[in-house]
């Protein structure tokens, strides 16, 4: 299990344990973490699962494909260097200890 850290919309934190593989998405999900509403149910086709992902990490995290790239876009809070789509991000160990942040609308 990795544990890290979802910080709400409200600046709440919430510590979660996912295992590896999982999506960011569905480890929302599954602990109850509002702030992903995860219309598409992951299939990228939604984008409102957007989230904000520790900088010094992001670069890290699975490769971004160029559907998600474009489907950022339309995300409902303007996208930024960090953004990505939670449901097309496995849980690894490079998010130990992280911070994922939530947007203040979907
Ligand atoms: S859940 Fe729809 S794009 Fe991620």
């Amino acid at each position: 299990m990795i544990r890290f850290t979802f910080v709400k919309p409200d600046g709440a934190e919430v510590a979660v344990e996912a295992e590896a593989g999982t999506s960011v998405m569905q480890a929302a999900l599954d602990n109850g973490v509002d702030g992903i509403t995860a219309e598409c149910n992951g299939s990228a086709a939604c984008a409102t699962c957007h989230a904000f992902f520790d900088p010094e990490i992001v670069d890290q995290l699975a490769d971004m494909s160029e559907h998600e790239d474009d489907m950022l876009d339309f995300a409902a809070v303007e996208r930024r260097p960090e953004s990505r789509l939670s449901c097309q991000v496995p849980v690894c160990d490079v998010l130990a200890e992280r911070k994922v942040t939530l947007p203040d609308a979907q």
